[in-house]
């Protein structure tokens, strides 16, 4: 099997597993505490959770973030996982596409249109690879996949980790803003479990971006992840760097006022978290390993099963803290606790 093909699927078990989350710092959600209302004075049924990303109508603001592509088990998950996106009305991403530009061959393991035909679909590839490519080809890394946006993901602590990894990152911005410039669709900066710092979310905002992902830090690290892959004195490196990272909470609060649409992402694991994500600001959460583990688990039934549970509990917590609809979570009465409140002044400056 090729390389990457070995390494997707070393990432598929590793993330299933669970012995990849970050091991003492959290997503800092769980010091939003939504204000209960004991007369609501509504239908639950009433509740309207319909959201806009992207330009997109999604019937919940629920987003699948990017995992895979580019072997037989991806194809099978990005199958189940856009289907029962497709089903719900809620937003899929595809993993990084990168494999797709080594290995043509491997475009079919991205194809989900077929059974995801409305959804919202995300393309991905990485900031690094994309600044070696011309425009053209990201365009028709775009197209291949019938994507609405493309995610450019951010990983420097992932890189330093990863035997053979990038060291120089040099010129990203103005990837950034070329990619802005020449794409189709609307480009979604993301990191990939460190978090968006506000300096940097007002550097992408200033190139052109509208969208960004926070990815932060308190589920799935990426440092663990090649961490744990590593053999030789990465290893160390990345045991100390494990928990590095702008936890979610944070890095959705700090960029909440730059008029960007924010995809919170990192540690989310019930509808609960994604209501507090968006009453700190975020247009939607997105949810990656609890999905992947749903579907190992239990295929596309399970996937879609515990998406339904994700928007019920969405729906659940917008009711309960005394809103009509989940866009008004963003104005709901909320305490926030020290630390969470720590990060937003001291990190929100500049
Ligand atoms: C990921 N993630 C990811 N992100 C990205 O931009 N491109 C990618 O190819 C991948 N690949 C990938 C594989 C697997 C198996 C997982 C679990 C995750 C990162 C993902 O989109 C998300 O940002 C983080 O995992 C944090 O969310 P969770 O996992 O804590 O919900």
């Amino acid at each position: 099997e090729s390389i990457i093909g070995a390494r997707k699927a070393d990432h598929i078990a590793l993330c299933a597993s669970g012995k990849v989350e970050f091991r003492q710092k959290g997503t800092l959600l769980d010091e939003v505490h939504l204000v209960h209302d004991a007369l609501p004075e509504r239908h639950v049924d009433s509740i309207d959770l319909g959201t806009t990303l992207l330009g997109h109508r999604l019937a919940a603001p629920v987003v699948v973030s990017g995992m895979t592509g580019g072997t037989p088990e991806a194809r099978e998950i990005n199958r189940d996982l856009a289907r029962a996106a497709e089903a719900l009305g809620l937003a899929f991403g595809l993993g990084s596409q990168r494999a797709m530009v080594l290995r043509p061959d491997t475009a079919a393991t991205y194809a989900v249109r077929d059974v995801a035909p409305t959804a919202l679909v995300l393309g991905n590839i990485g900031l690094v690879q994309a600044r070696d490519m011309s425009s053209s080809a990201i365009r028709e890394l775009v197209d291949a996949v019938g994507a609405d946006a493309l995610c450019v993901h951010l990983n420097p602590a992932m890189e330093l980790i990863q035997p053979g990894g990038d060291r120089d990152f040099r010129g990203g911005l103005k990837v950034i803003e070329r990619l802005v410039a020449d794409l189709p669709v609307p480009v979604v900066i993301k990191e990939t479990g460190c978090g968006i710092s506000r300096s940097v979310a007002r550097a992408v905002r200033a190139a052109g971006v509208t969208a960004i992902d926070v990815s932060g830090a308190g589920g799935t690290s990426w440092v663990g992840v090649e961490t744990e892959r590593a053999r030789g004195p990465e290893r160390l490196l990345g045991d100390e760097l494990w928990d590095w990272g702008i936890p979610t909470g944070a890095s959705v609060g700090l960029s909440a006022d730059l008029g960007l649409e924010i995809i919170a992402t990192g540690g989310l694991r019930s509808g609960s978290d994604v209501a507090r994500a968006l009453a700190l600001g975020a247009t939607a959460g997105g949810l990656a390993a609890p999905v992947l583990r749903a579907r190992q688990e239990g295929g596309y039934e399970g996937a879609l099963a515990f998406l339904r549970h994700i928007v019920a509990g969405v729906r659940a917590l917008t009711f309960l803290a005394g809103c009509g609809s989940s866009a008004q979570l963003r104005s709901a009465p909320r305490v926030l606790g020290p630390t969470l409140r720590a990060w937003l002044e001291e990190a929100g400056r500049r």
